[in-house]
């Protein structure tokens, strides 16, 4: 029996002129993944604490909030306030931020849940300095920046690595997967220890993100391959 799949929609696919609506749509999902980008440590801009208090305003979801910034320490303050007391978890880079560990304490000093993510290049050798103070390690399959771009199956290594990691260490510590997730990649990830699952255009793209929900959750279940 495969432990309960986690499912967290990816704000940067959906509709952001009925940004209301398209919320309504992902409600049954266990959280809201909410990118946002500076154009400096990624190439692409989203947006930032005001889109963040929109969605607060408008989903039911505890928010989780994926910093691709350089410096992300510098924006904490903001997105805690834009949220309103649903964020749930704050990833920050580790190629992004000098001071890891000090950042990661912050984080956990507001009692809300730290994440670190890591792209496809970095090694997860250093994670187990850190392992103490996440909650979750966010494990990119694709560089970061973009929706929509092609899983990376040289990545699946590297989830059995941390599995295998965070298993040895005794650490309470949930995998989470993010980029080119769909029904084909899904049971892959799961398989190699992803428990949460960030899709964007699988679930906002398709012709029924409820019910992209639900496949997702049933496939990554191993219970319908086809
Ligand atoms: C990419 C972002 C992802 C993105 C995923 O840098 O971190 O969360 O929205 O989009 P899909 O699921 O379309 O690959
Ligand atoms: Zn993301």
């Amino acid at each position: 029996m495969i432990a309960m799949i986690k499912i967290e929609p990816s704000l940067l696919a959906a509709d952001f002129a009925c940004l209301r609506e398209e919320l309504a749509k992902v409600k049954k999902a266990d959280y809201l993944h909410v990118d946002v980008m500076d154009g400096r440590f990624v190439p692409n801009i989203s947006f930032g604490p005001s889109v963040i208090a929109a969605a607060a305003k408008v989903s039911p979801l505890p928010l989780d909030v994926h910093l691709m910034v350089e410096e992300p320490e510098r924006l904490i303050p903001d997105v805690l306030a834009a949220g309103q007391g649903k964020i749930d978890c704050i990833t920050i880079h580790w190629e992004a931020c000098r001071h890891v560990h000090r950042t990661l304490q912050v984080i956990k000093n507001f009692r809300i849940k730290a994440g670190v993510a890591l792209n496809p290049a970095t090694p997860i050798s250093d994670l187990k300095y850190i392992l103490p103070l996440i909650d979750r390690v966010l494990i990119m399959t694709v560089n970061p920046g973009f929706g929509g771009q092609d899983f990376l199956f040289e990545v699946v290594p590297k989830i059995e690595d941390a599995a295998n990691l965070i298993a040895s260490a005794k650490a309470n510590c949930e995998i989470k997967v993010d980029g080119g997730i769909d029904r084909q990649t899904a049971p892959l990830v799961v398989k190699a220890g992803a428990r949460i699952l960030v899709a964007g255009t699988a679930i906002f793209r398709a012709p029924d993100p409820g019910e992209a929900i639900e496949d997702l959750r049933r496939v990554a279940a191993g219970l319908n391959n086809t």
